[in-house]
């Protein structure tokens, strides 16, 4: 089994890249981590223990940064709602997070592991920063970094840059510049990650709670991009989970990313080499395209492994 730690600010994709993560065989989920990004720090924490109560799965989750290094933090009500998990109706968490900071907590579970760690962010890269500026030393122990969060060509957040890395560019920029291998799951894969309404049926189906939660999160992030005139949902967080577990259904290519820090219009941007015209070496292997069936078949048997809840 792959070992891995998921740092995530659920979310209704972290959400679903959670419940696909702690299904998977192939995956050891040694811990979660938060930070605040789609939500404030409270809101997430609530929603992430809900999700692990409601679908069953015991992992530790620990608390941390409240927002980015040197900026405000900016919350996303208008993809997640107020509660950062707007639509279905869960009951309230009854686990608790450990009483670890999140980046102390990392820090043991990366030290405590008999084999390199892959770490999985899913949402601003504050966390992940912090901890290699404060133990660079770890940077040796950690195999890649699989990360939604930029884009190569276009973003989302602002017209050339993705939510999470426009959130905290200056950890972007430290996360990218950590010799770590990376791949990167921007916005140029996770938009050919896209969910038609006839899927999120075809996971209603499946029955079980998980699958029926999955299903009830896509209805409610569904209507976020069907208000901006996209009728296919692209399931950012999802794919970089899904890499780890079948590399094979996604296309990336070693290309060099460094991250704008102050312009203008381009602040966070993970502006990315595709003609080699800076002469700096590749530091990246930068998610392009995804087999969308193969995809939405992944989701579908890692969400029957549910089946009897
Ligand atoms: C990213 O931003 C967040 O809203 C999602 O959870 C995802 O991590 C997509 O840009
Ligand atoms: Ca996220």
């Amino acid at each position: 089994k792959i070992p891995v730690i998921i740092d995530c600010d659920p979310g209704h994709d972290d959400a679903i890249a959670l419940t696909m993560a702690l299904a998977s065989e192939k995956l050891e989920v040694l811990g979660v981590t938060l930070v605040g990004g789609n939500q404030t720090l409270e809101k997430i924490t609530k929603n992430c223990l809900t999700v692990l109560d409601y679908i069953g799965k015991e992992v530790p989750v620990a608390v941390g940064t409240e927002g980015p290094i040197r900026r405000e933090l900016t919350v996303a009500a208008n993809v997640h709602g107020e509660s950062g998990l707007d639509g279905p109706t869960l009951p309230p968490p009854h686990s608790k997070p450990v009483s670890t900071h999140a980046v102390e907590f990392m820090r043991r579970l990366i030290e405590g592991c008999d084999r390199p760690v892959t770490l999985i962010p899913l949402g601003p890269l504050t966390n992940i920063a912090t901890l290699f500026l404060a133990h660079p030393e770890l940077k040796a122990k950690v195999s890649r970094i699989s990360l939604m969060g930029g884009a190569a060509l276009s973003g989302n957040r602002t017209p050339t840059t993705e939510f999470n890395t426009w959130q905290d560019p200056e950890a972007t920029h430290l996360v990218f510049s950590s010799g770590i291998p990376i791949t990167m799951c921007g916005i140029d894969i996770t938009h050919k990650a896209l969910i038609r309404d006839s899927d999120i049926a075809d996971f209603r189906a499946i029955g079980n709670r998980a699958a029926v939660m999955v299903a009830d999160l896509l209805d409610f992030f569904s209507s976020y991009y069907k208000s901006i005139g996209v009728n296919e949902t692209p399931l950012h967080d999802p794919v970089a989970v899904a890499w780890v577990i079948e590399p094979s259904i996604c296309r990336t290519e070693r290309l060099n990313v460094s991250v704008d820090l102050d312009g203008e219009h381009t602040v966070g941007c993970t502006v990315t080499d595709f003609r080699g015209v800076t002469g700096k070496e590749p530091n990246c292997d930068v998610g392009l395209d995804i087999d969308r069936e193969a995809f939405v078949g992944l989701i579908k048997e890692l969400l029957h492994h549910y089946d009897g809840q």
